[in-house]
């Protein structure tokens, strides 16, 4: 018994040790994002995100070369008293105080020669001291990455301390509420993704489950080729339809609309869910069907009755698979969207374009548009595994 147990158990540790590097493979690139996110612009560009948490350089430094002297707080020496925001202030380069080492005091020189820290250390100890005495102020952690995604802030500070100053830009008010609707904002792209999303997500789901249960259960003249010719549209890559689907769309108008994009989406969508729905309604069993049609059920009650319920595990995984898919399409809403109606992936694809090192916007707007794909999948996990078998494992 103990031995089959514990075979049980030795057996399962290599699947379980795929499991957490699949995790962790996961994890850490999240993780390395959301911190990058909450990190103040200076930090974001000069350091890597896993030091947000260490201590920063130069106090361990200053202790060992300067500390026995200057005290801990650098307030040992009145003359020169290193916690002076003033006199720190007088100091703007590590030059200015390694110009200092070969002065004498009393007879002694300053620093001998073999005692002092090198270039990258003292520029790391003047940072320390600039810290300490409060003239570098800037927390570990802050939100102004996020307030600047959402209004759409392209300046050089952040939104709050331009708002302050008075020297915003012109497209920004500074009332936040009015900001929100900035057409360079995320709030505003946000609305934009879940207009396009939502609808584009339930119109195709609606006309496949209405598809699928003719396929499964309605006699029709070239049913089999219709499905044939539906699996094979699959096959079909989306690039092939750009141009003609946009001179249709320009002629009647509907070009740069939402409208347009709904349309498209439920093309590019219908062929797969009808396929997945369809196998998935097509394995209900038959006699529970046909007694409901003895009984005198017409199609469209057994429709709503019966394969519409029983289909729901097919079609919330499905409604995932297609948000998510919708949400984080950029070439369908960069082509018949464009900057009119900008949506998430336009505007962090924009972003990337004006600012390409502005990791601290890049992140913090990334993470705003994982979030709502993140609620889906947590929410609906157990859907998800279903529909990633629906159709694999009859019954
Ligand atoms: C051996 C003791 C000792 C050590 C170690 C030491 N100092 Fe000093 N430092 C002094 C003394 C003494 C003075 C002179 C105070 C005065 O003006 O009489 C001084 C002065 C200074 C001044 C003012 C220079 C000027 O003339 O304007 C600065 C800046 C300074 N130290 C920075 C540092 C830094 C940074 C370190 C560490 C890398 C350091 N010191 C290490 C003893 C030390």
């Amino acid at each position: 018994m103990n031995t089959e147990k514990l075979r049980n158990f030795l057996g399962s540790v290599p699947l379980h040790i795929v499991i957490i590097g699949f995790c962790v493979i996961w994890l850490i690139p999240a993780l390395g994002l959301m911190v990058t996110s909450f990190r103040p612009v200076q930090d974001a560009n000069e350091t890597g995100w896993w030091t947000a948490f260490s201590e920063k350089p130069g106090a361990a430094e200053y202790t060992q070369y300067c500390g026995k002297c200057h005290g801990e707080d650098g307030s040992e020496i009145a003359e020169a008293d290193l916690g002076d925001t003033e006199y720190i202030e007088s100091f703007r380069r590590s030059l200015q105080i390694a110009a200092t080492f070969n002065r004498e005091y009393n007879g002694e020189i300053h620093l001998a020669e073999d005692d002092r820290p090198d270039d990258q250390q003292l520029a790391d100890i003047l940072a320390h001291l600039r810290r300490q005495t409060g003239l570098d102020e800037r927390p570990q952690f802050t939100i102004t990455n996020y307030e600047d995604a959402i209004v759409g802030y392209r300046g050089t500070t952040n939104y709050e301390a331009d708002c302050e100053a008075g020297t915003q830009s012109v497209d920004l008010t500074c009332d936040f509420a009015q900001d929100l609707t900035n057409p360079r904002g995320m709030a505003l792209a946000f609305r934009n993704s879940l207009f396009v999303a939502i609808p584009a997500t339930i119109l195709p789901l609606i006309l496949a489950a209405f598809a699928a249960y003719a396929f499964s259960w309605m006699d029709f003249k070239g049913r089999i080729w219709f499905f044939a010719i539906l699996v094979g549209l699959q096959v079909v890559p989306l690039q092939m339809t750009l141009v003609p689907i946009s001179r249709i769309y320009f002629q009647l108008g509907i070009g740069g609309t939402f409208l347009g994009v709904w349309l498209f989406h439920t093309g590019f969508g219908l062929p797969y869910a009808i396929y997945l729905i369809r196998n998935f309604m097509g394995s209900l069993p038959r006699e529970l069907f046909e007694s409901a049609y003895l009984d005198g059920a017409s199609h469209w009650t057994a429709f709503l009755r019966l394969a519409l319920p029983l289909s729901m595990p097919a079609l919330a995984s499905l409604a995932i698979f297609q948000f998510l898919w919708v949400w984080n399409d950029l070439l369908v809403a960069l082509i018949f969207l464009t900057g009119r109606n900008p949506v998430m992936t336009y505007q962090i694809n924009n972003l990337v374009q004006s600012l390409g090192g502005g990791w601290h916007l890049l992140t913090a707007s990334a993470f705003l548009s994982m979030l709502l794909p993140l609620i889906v999948f947590f929410a609906f996990q157990r859907y998800f595994v279903r529909g990633l078998l629906a159709g694999s494992v009859k019954g």
